[in-house]
């Protein structure tokens, strides 16, 4: 979390820092701020609240300088709290989590140093002061030798006004070379137009003067390979859309059709196939949304292949010993490739022997540095916090995947059954409008739960999270059959409850659920493929959607969830691309 940025070249610095700082907006936006070096010293310009309070700092003068929007972690959401933090000769902002701050920081006020700020970045300043003996880059590594945790760090020292140094542990950091002078970033994004990117890796420094940067490792100067891009660096636009959400749900159905695999076209079929034949058990490790598609591959994969799967939650796994069994795959889903407990969790995995292969919509991110193998959701580029045309775009991956273990396995699957998945979300989208008119009804809510069974209950909880993350409603994803166990207490007079019901199986037992809701005054909107349930007394509303095949009906039935969501969160007056307290990526634990 935390976007950073640097720029030093031959054109004034603020505008490209601010303008850069816009296109990372999406990693934290509690406070922002800058720096830049002009007439022998600093110039700060730092405010609480989103990159376009940073308006009046433009005119800040020079050629070099930093900047960062901040999620923050240690210290309230102030201007004070706002990087760049700045000791002595050094001002720096930082991307990561430094998690023996105290002890540091008590070190430094024992030689009589204050601090500014309540945050852990802090304190990266005060030793890059106190070990400085005119070599930077060797006081930096002194530095991050002292550091425990995660940083993205750019760096300038008053000496040298110039000059910005550049450290990574596990927090993502690219540099860029451009027409007009050299550039370091969190996201490619923020620095699209430079012609040369390459990707700082754990324990790497840089050194960019003007056009010159200078690559270090532990042991000294270093060469790297520019890196290879899959498509052209976007800078994402809004388009005819009001919200990069809207935009992006309006993307599912091609997310979709990128990600179905293709197996005989896939290069690294045969490798992963082999792999498939000796998987005996499979772990998902993710979080948030992916977790939730961990929950859906579940069903699909031990339904096709009969090989038995966990899905568990990246930051429990990573510190539970988790026995890793021979035959043992795990398969890393992250949108972003940079979640920090998911990357944790598939190193541990990999450490006690299994295969790891990630499942990730990033090219280049750190997921795939670490993963024997890697499978590439297509969806484009996610900006909106919440995320909607990724899921779906992990589901036809992992779907795809549940298709190819079965086969490896010498079970009957059809690939054919996900080939209508594209144009039957088209169709359900086009059906979407229809939320406008639901959202309303949980305006004044205290609580909206999300029923369903089997791989609905999949979509009941992605409904939830969508709604929570972007209305701010309290709100549950529950087994429809587990209401009875305890939540149904809270369902009162009109209560709003979502029912989802795809399973055929299934749908007389969650339409027991749906009239126990009913029976005590909730409201149920019930979101189904089985047109004989929409007229039910029970039912206030439903949503029909198209038929499909069951295992897969998730990838279509949280559609209707997200424009929920989506809807709710405007009717609420917010702003639903980015949730307040929130980040798209979470580089931290
Ligand atoms: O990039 P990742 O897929 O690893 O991110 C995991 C979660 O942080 C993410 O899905 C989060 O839950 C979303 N905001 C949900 O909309």
């Amino acid at each position: 979390m935390c976007g950073i940025i640097g720029y030093t070249g031959k054109e004034q610095a603020a505008p490209k820092l601010i303008c850069g700082l816009k296109r990372l907006e999406y990693r934290g936006y509690d406070s922002a701020g800058i720096a830049t070096f002009h007439r022998d010293d600093f110039s700060v310009f730092k405010r609480k609240g989103r990159v376009s309070e940073l308006k009046g700092g433009e005119t800040l003068q020079g050629n070099c300088g930093i900047g960062h929007t901040r999620w923050a972690t240690h210290g309230a959401p102030s201007e004070r709290n706002a990087h760049p933090h700045a000791f002595g000769r050094f001002v720096l902002v930082h991307n990561g989590i430094i998690e023996n701050y105290l002890p540091l920081r008590k070190e430094c006020e024992g030689r009589g140093e204050v601090f500014a700020s309540e945050t852990d970045s802090e304190v990266i300043a005060h030793l890059l002061e106190y070990y400085d003996s005119g070599d930077v880059l060797a006081a930096l590594k002194k530095t991050a030798a002292r550091l425990t945790g995660s940083f993205a760090l750019a760096v300038m020292c008053r000496d040298e006004p110039n000059v910005l140094y550049a450290a990574r542990r596990k927090s993502p950091l690219i540099v860029g070379r451009g027409k007009d002078g050299s550039y370091i970033a969190s996201d490619v994004p923020a620095i699209a137009e430079c012609e040369e990117l390459y990707t700082l890796r754990d324990g790497e420094f840089a050194v960019l003067d003007g056009d010159n940067i200078r690559f270090y490792g532990e042991e000294g100067e270093i060469k790297k390979e520019t890196m290879k891009l899959v498509s052209k660096a976007d800078v994402p636009e809004k388009g005819e859309y009001a919200h990069f959400m809207l935009k992006e749900m309006h993307e599912i159905p091609a997310a979709i059709a990128n990600s179905l695999l293709d197996f005989e076209e896939n290069s690294c079929f045969s490798a992963i196939n082999i792999v498939l034949c000796q998987t005996e058990y499979i772990e998902i490790v993710a979080c948030g949304t992916a977790y939730h598609s961990g929950i859906a591959a579940k069903h699909a994969i031990e339904a096709l292949a009969r090989v038995p799967v966990e899905v568990t939650v990246a930051s429990e796994y990573r510190y539970r010993d988790p026995i890793v069994p021979k035959g043992t795959l795990v398969l890393a889903v992250s949108q972003s490739g940079e979640t920090a407990d998911t990357l944790a969790a598939a190193e541990l995995a990999k450490s006690k022997g299994a295969t790891v292969i990630a499942v990730t919509n990033v090219p280049d991110s750190s997921i795939t540095q670490l993963a024997h193998f890697v499978l590439f959701t297509r969806a484009g580029r996610e900006v909106a916090v919440a995320a909607t045309k990724s899921f779906n775009a992990q589901l036809a991956l992992l779907y795809s995947l549940a298709v190819a273990l079965a086969r490896a396995k010498g079970k009957r699957a059809d690939p054919e059954l996900l080939r209508p998945l594209p144009a039957l979300s088209e169709q359900v989208l086009a059906e979407t409008e229809q939320m406008k008119e639901v959202a309303p009804l949980l305006l004044d809510s205290r609580s909206v739960y999300f029923i369903g069974r089997g791989a609905d209950y999949c979509a009941a909880l992605e409904g939830s999270l969508k709604l929570k993350e972007i209305s701010y409603l309290p709100s549950e994803g529950y087994p429809a059959g587990e209401l009875k166990h305890g939540t149904l207490a809270l369902v009162d007079e009109g209560t709003p409850v979502v029912a989802v019901l795809t399973q055929h199986a299934l749908a007389e037992k969650t339409m027991n659920a749906v009239s126990e809701v009913s029976a005590r005054g909730g409201k149920v909107l019930l979101v189904t493929n089985l047109p004989e349930y929409c007229s039910h007394r029970s039912v206030f509303r439903s949503f029909l959607l198209p038929p499909c095949e069951e295992l897969f009906s998730p990838i279509l039935s949280v559609i209707p969830l997200q424009a929920l969501a989506y809807y709710t969160s405007l009717a609420r007056g917010n702003d639903p691309d980015k949730p307040r307290n929130l980040a798209k990526s979470v580089t931290v634990e």
